[in-house]
């Protein structure tokens, strides 16, 4: 296994100064994870590829840790999908993972895909320079630097072989996307996936639409001058829209954050008969289990 904790030349040249909108939320989650091990014990976070990302850049994690909810809300979340991507991984040991704005995460770090699997990073070119820059290649890994909503534009560029089982994950990312930018975006994934015979899984988080109408309040969010867009009322709404996808399983992130959040999220759920304020789902053409 690559050694991650090894010395990474100083990234901090330029550091997370070309970062800024939408780019500037992956130090979010970044803080997130740097910070799990003592805000977030309970939860036994550990990445020593992330804390060396950390130390590259010279990133201070504090101009995020007021915010609780959200610093344990990422790695709730983040531990989800990693347990969804393991799951894939097992199951397809040739398969291809898209990660979709990875941001700083080093998510192959953690799980260390089998060699038969391809993995790729797909984020705007700034935050693609950054990731090359201050983390250490792994075999199989690379990342392209594109928008990810834009399928037709990269999907050529990656080892996506006919039946070639397919997952593509994006986490905190789908609310940042205008509401026909994601549909459209999904569509033509599932699209590619029926054109090549391919079993396609994706995950991602759902905003709801209140919490996209409060964005500007975020105590985060609102630091980056970034706003949500796209609100998605329960996760079935997706397949609705696309019926090649089937809704394979639904996880409420905002019950695990903590009690105000518990709270507000109970609330939500009672006075919308039961809609997550905000969860992760992961869905599949009927081929994906
Ligand atoms: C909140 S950060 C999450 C980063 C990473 N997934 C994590 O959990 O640490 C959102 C990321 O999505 C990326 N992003 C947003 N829209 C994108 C798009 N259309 N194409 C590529 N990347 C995008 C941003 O640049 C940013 O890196």
């Amino acid at each position: 296994m690559t050694d991650t904790t090894a010395p990474i030349e100083q990234a901090g040249q330029t550091g997370t100064s070309t970062l800024s909108g939408v780019p500037e939320t992956l130090l979010i989650t970044l803080a997130a994870r740097l910070i799990a091990a003592r805000q977030n014990p309970d939860l036994r976070f550990a990445d020593p590829a992330t804390e060396a990302v950390g130390k590259a850049l010279g990133f201070d994690p504090d101009r995020f840790s007021h915010d609780r909810a959200s610093m344990r809300g990422c790695v709730v979340r983040g531990k989800w999908f990693d347990r969804i991507v393991a799951r894939f991984l097992q199951g397809n040991p040739q398969g291809l993972v898209v990660s979709v704005g990875s941001g700083l995460d080093t998510r192959p770090n953690r799980l260390a895909p089998p060699p038969g699997v391809d993995w790729v990073d797909i984020d705007f070119p700034e935050v693609v320079a950054l990731l090359e820059a201050c983390v250490p290649p792994l075999p199989n890994v690379t990342a392209l630097a594109a928008d990810a909503t834009d399928v037709a534009a990269w999907v050529d560029k990656v080892p996506w072989r006919e039946g070639r089982p397919v997952l593509m994950i994006a986490e905190g990312v789908a609310m940042y996307l205008q509401p026909s930018q994601g549909m459209a975006w999904l569509n033509a994934m599932a699209a590619q996936a029926t054109a090549r015979g391919s079993s396609l899984t994706l995950a991602l988080d759902l905003a709801s639409p209140l919490m996209v109408s409060q964005s500007h309040r975020h105590p985060s969010v609102s630091k980056t001058a970034s706003l949500f867009h796209w609100g998605v009322r329960r996760p079935g709404d997706i397949p609705t829209a696309i019926p090649t996808l089937r809704l394979l399983e639904t996880h409420d992130i905002a019950r695990q954050c903590g009690l105000p959040s518990f709270l507000v999220a109970s609330a939500y759920r009672l006075l919308t008969l039961g809609r997550p304020i905000y969860s992760c789902a992961r869905f599949g053409t009927s081929d994906a289990d």
